[in-house]
């Protein structure tokens, strides 16, 4: 184990990466999916089913623990990994993508952000500094700058001053946060579609020297040819000795796409939210147990799966489960979504490691278009 926070990279196969990210608590593989925990808990999953499915890292949001259970409290219960038994890796996304999607009555200066809470109409400031200080109250050992994400389509001058004003954040972060070396914290692109405005962000964040940078700002609504056309012209700004995290992406098919120019590192929160809605991710594709075509099957979604819930229950009992709202049809599926996501990150490193991930990526692409059985 690593008392600093360093990234290796291990192979390159194209403009894919493969590498690790060691640190104080665990080494976290690369391309890596993090499964989403925003309220302390990946949901429907103990996180002993998370560690097994191969995750090595977890995301936790800044904005729903603040408000609930509130960072000073879990600070005192020991920290993040400690309260919520994750004793791995944590990032954290710094609050500021989720105050402008979730609380009421916002205001927005250069200061920060001011606004109500969603859960009790509470009053909260947050600002590049308090958003610092509430992920070290967490724990948390990969932070977000305080950013601000614009919805799109939005004018470009809004999306420039969004921009900009997100790159001085970055630099009151980068102060707020000063000198902890098994912890790192990275700046956020943003620049909405804008390829100008993009390169402008990442080579501004770059002369910062930080120690990994995400992408934001995308799979807001735009489609997925002009998410990729601003990870053509982003990631090669940025230094190819820092990881690159592409944050709330996102499909499989995204995934593949994105790691094929150069991502890191990925958070969404579709595997889980589809296993709640009864969605299953699967080697031939989305499989929707709600319909009435799995009420007699008695196969699994999938007998080769590593995962009892993909291996060890039939489609008829999977779909009863959805159909009668029943906790453990989420638990199941949820499981084998995030089966399916670490083994297919797990499968997309060993390509790139033996320099056959185009051919991978277009084997997998064809599985999901031929459907399910
Ligand atoms: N999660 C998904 N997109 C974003 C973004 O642009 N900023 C932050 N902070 N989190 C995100």
């Amino acid at each position: 184990m690593s008392e600093t926070f360093q990234f290796a990279l291990q192979a390159t196969d194209g403009n894919a990466r493969l590498g690790a990210i060691t640190m104080p608590r665990g080494t976290v593989r690369t391309p890596a999916f993090m499964p989403v925990g925003t309220a302390a808990t990946v949901k429907a999953l103990y996180m002993d089913q998370v560690r097994g499915t191969g995750a090595d890292i977890i995301l936790g949001n800044t904005y729903h623990l603040m408000l609930r259970p509130g960072a000073e409290r879990v600070a005192r219960l020991g920290g993040l990994h400690e309260f919520a038994r994750w004793p791995h890796p944590i990032l954290t996304d710094s609050g500021g993508f989720q105050v402008m999607s979730l609380s009421k009555l916002r205001k927005l200066t250069e200061q920060g952000v001011t606004f109500r809470s969603h859960v009790d109409g509470a009053r909260y400031e947050m600002s590049p500094e308090r958003s610092i200080e509430i992920q070290g109250l967490l724990g948390s050992d990969v932070q977000m700058q305080l950013d601000e994400c614009v919805a799109l389509p939005a004018p470009y001058a809004d999306v420039e001053r969004a921009m900009e004003m997100s790159l001085r954040w970055a630099e009151r972060c980068q102060t707020a946060f000063g000198d902890q070396p098994g912890r790192a914290m990275f700046g956020i692109v943003q620049g909405g579609a804008e390829p100008v405005l993009r390169e402008r962000s990442a080579s501004a964040l770059k002369a910062m020297d930080l120690k990994g940078y995400s992408v934001g700002g995308l799979a807001v609504g735009e489609p997925q040819h002009v998410m990729l056309e601003m990870l053509d012209v982003t990631c090669p700004v940025l230094p190819a000795d820092k990881p690159r995290y592409l944050m709330g992406v996102g499909t499989p098919d995204d995934i593949l796409k994105s790691v094929a120019r150069g991502i890191d590192m990925f958070d969404c929160v579709m595997p889980t939210r589809a296993g709640r809605h009864g969605l299953a991710f699967t080697r031939r594709g989305r499989v929707n147990l709600r319909n009435a075509r799995h009420a007699d099957d008695y196969r699994p979604l999938d007998e080769e799966s590593d995962c009892p819930a993909a291996r060890d229950y039939s489609r008829a009992y999977l779909h009863h489960l959805v159909r009668s709202q029943e906790a453990l049809g989420a638990m199941l599926l949820s499981w084998n979504n995030i089966a399916y996501y670490q083994h297919l990150m797990q499968s997309i490193r060993g390509a790139i490691g033996e320099g056959r991930f185009l051919a991978f990526a277009e084997d997998a692409t064809e599985g999901w278009a031929r459907g399910d059985i």
